[in-house]
């Protein structure tokens, strides 16, 4: 295994009741004022927010509300909640949503407490904290991105049509609460798109240097098996709560770093997805559903060893007269199969882009990483965007 250190700053509550049992405690820790953030309105149809709001004002809370944070969060949101922050002399964030709205605060949390220009200084090049950012805590209403768990924020810029990310461990949340009831009312839809995000989330770590065996690769398969399980049983019955807790834990498990430790790790993928949502504003694990079979095939038979273990020990493929190739490529069918079971989109087309939309100029504008088995050139890269058009 690489070396590592290890540090997860964030607390987690998981489970039935949490935020009623845990949230007036927690938010004692902080001042008086407390901003609440949330999306476009899911969590006022389901009760969340009453039920939030109801425990801030029983323990005396100066509430200021910050909403309509909207998927694939902008800059421009970013700093909007960064001057209410500073207007308002806000102690505490709570985010209440998804990835969306947990990375918009986290950026708001360094926004809030830094003068210069955030964009720069911390998105186009890893920032520098000679500062805390304002503490953040999260109550996670829809399972996928496991960002509840990390100092990941991933951020659109509109104006230079850049969507990305920096992990900031100074960003994880001082607390994170998860019911997965609270899950219970996410449409079908984006309940397998998240739980397709935090496949892919594994997948990202496991392809990638080292594969003698590490501990790492052993906990991303238990993990890879249960969210295939669990999505399917979620699907079946959405009101399941062991599928819907598991679903939930394996989110947060895949991006809290336990699984990075050792590991070089990919996320190729992610950065093809991130441009293709700064292109088209795509649903994360839709646009990853549609790129990832796609790119494996063009790595697989460099990194044909790791593929055929994927196939035998995630998909139970039996390797008998087979060779690691033939393997390999078996264990990539049973992934792209597994995509079209769950009913999620295999085409750009059925992602709903438009035919007249520049392939090369989002190829060109990808970031490329060193993680993977092969290391894609921009004209790898539009070439795996041509195919997945097809
Ligand atoms: O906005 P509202 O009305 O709340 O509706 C949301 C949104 O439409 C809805 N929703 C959330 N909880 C619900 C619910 N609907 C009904 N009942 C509930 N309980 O779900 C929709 C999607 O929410 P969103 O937060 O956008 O989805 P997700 O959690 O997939 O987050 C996506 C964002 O996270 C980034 C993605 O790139 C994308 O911008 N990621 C963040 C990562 C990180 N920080 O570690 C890692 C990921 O790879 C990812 O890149
Ligand atoms: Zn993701």
């Amino acid at each position: 295994m690489n070396n590592f250190i290890f540090e997860n700053r964030t607390k987690v509550f998981f489970g039935k009741g949490c935020v009623n049992e845990y949230l007036e405690c927690l938010s004692k820790g902080y001042g008086n004022t407390v901003m609440v953030a949330y999306g476009g309105g899911s969590i006022k149809r389901n009760g969340i927010y009453d039920e939030v709001i109801n425990i801030l004002k029983n323990s005396g809370k100066n509430i200021v509300e910050f909403p309509g944070i909207m998927s694939n969060p902008t800059y421009n949101k970013v700093l909007e909640g960064a001057k209410l922050v500073k207007n308002n002399k806000v102690d505490l964030i709570l985010g209440i949503g998804g990835g969306s709205v947990m990375d918009c605060c986290k950026a708001i949390s360094i926004a809030s407490r830094y003068d210069g220009d955030l964009w720069k200084d911390f998105w186009e090049r890893p920032g520098v904290f000679e500062f805390e950012p304002l503490p953040l805590g999260v109550i996670v209403t829809v399972a996928g991105t496991g960002s509840e768990c990390n100092g990941g924020s991933v951020i659109t810029n509109e104006e230079l049509k850049v969507k990305t990310g920096r992990d900031y461990p100074q960003c994880n949340p001082k607390f994170a609460l998860l019911d997965p009831t609270y899950t219970f009312s996410v449409p079908k839809r984006q309940m397998i798109s998240g739980a397709f995000d935090t496949l892919s989330h594994i997948m990202e770590i496991y392809f990638s240097e080292p594969d003698e065996s590490n501990v790492s690769d052993d906990i991303s398969e238990a993990l890879m098996r249960n969210v295939i399980k669990n999505l399917r049983e979620a699907i079946k019955d959405p009101m399941n709560y062991t599928a819907r807790s598991n679903l939930m834990w394996d989110a947060t498990m895949a991006e809290n770093r336990i699984i990075k430790l050792g590991k070089r790790t990919d996320f190729e993928c992610h950065q093809i997805e991130h441009q293709l949502g700064a292109y088209t504003n795509c649903n994360h694990g839709e646009g990853l559903a549609v790129i990832h079979p796609i790119y494996y095939r063009h790595i697989c038979e460099a990194g044909q060893l790791k593929f055929a273990r994927f196939a035998t020990e995630v998909w139970k493929i039996p390797n008998k007269d087979k060779t690691t190739l033939d393997l390999a490529i078996a264990g990539v069918e049973a992934l792209e199969d597994f995509i079209k079971e769950i009913g999620l989109p295999t085409t750009l087309q059925e992602l709903g882009i438009m035919s007249n939309i520049d392939l090369e100029e989002i190829a060109r504008s990808c970031n490329i990483v060193k993680g993977s088995y092969k290391v894609m050139t921009p004209e790898e890269i539009y070439e795996i965007l041509k195919e997945c058009y097809e």
